[in-house]
């Protein structure tokens, strides 16, 4: 058996912070994207998600672009495609069931459509940055939806720089850190562990 190891989809990937601003994408590359996103798995199959979508040049970017705030507007109008994330809301008076894990949801089939993208050889970079109730009033988004995020996606410049080859190396928390419990012992949340027999 092969030593196992992290499948390079996941381990080349990174947000970057510079689109290679003449690229362009067909609307197949963008419907395969969306593809990978619809395919993802929900909570009883509801699919809590819905997306705006921007080819640079068209009027829906041009329309992102606007509520982009200061530190988005920066880099993310030169991707090739802007792509506002839409969670089903948990609202009382709606009989959606599953709206409980929308922004699980819909971070899986984020998740999806970034994994695709690399795949396709594009970059994604997920953010915050931009003014959520203007552009959801802008677009009509009803209440029982929310803006959540938004991605932008496309060629990565040349000149980008992948973390951990400049200045600031790239940090994650170790496997050890991600264990309420460690590998092969019981023992409750957070609580004392029980060494094996
Ligand atoms: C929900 C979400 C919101 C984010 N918001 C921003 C943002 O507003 N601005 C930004 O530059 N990056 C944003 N990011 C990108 C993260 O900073 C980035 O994923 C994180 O630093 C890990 O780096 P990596 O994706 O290159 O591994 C966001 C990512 C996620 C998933």
């Amino acid at each position: 058996m092969p030593e196992p190891s992290l499948h390079p989809l996941l381990s080349s990937r990174w947000s970057p912070l510079r689109f290679d601003e003449r690229h362009t994408l067909d609307a197949d590359h963008v419907t395969v994207l969306l593809e990978a996103a619809r395919w993802a798995p929900s909570a009883g199959n509801s699919q809590p998600w819905a997306f705006v979508v921007g080819r640079r040049g068209d009027r829906v970017h041009e329309r992102l672009v606007t509520f982009l705030f200061p530190s988005s507007r920066r880099w993310a109008p030169t991707a090739a495609l802007l792509v506002a994330n839409l969670s089903h809301r948990l609202v009382e008076s709606t009989d959606w069931e599953f709206s409980e894990f929308a922004h699980y949801d819909l971070g899986q089939a984020v998740a999806h459509l970034t994994l695709q993208a690399q795949a396709l050889g594009l970059g994604v970079r997920q953010f915050r940055a931009f003014d959520r109730e203007g552009l959801a009033a802008e677009f009509g988004v009803p209440p029982h939806w929310e803006v959540t995020s938004m991605a932008a996606i496309g060629r990565v410049h040349p000149d980008d720089t992948p973390p951990g080859e400049d200045a600031s190396p790239r940090q994650r928390l170790s496997v050890e850190e991600l264990l309420w419990t460690p590998l092969d012992r019981s023992g409750s949340f957070g609580g004392p562990e029980e060494t094996p027999a």
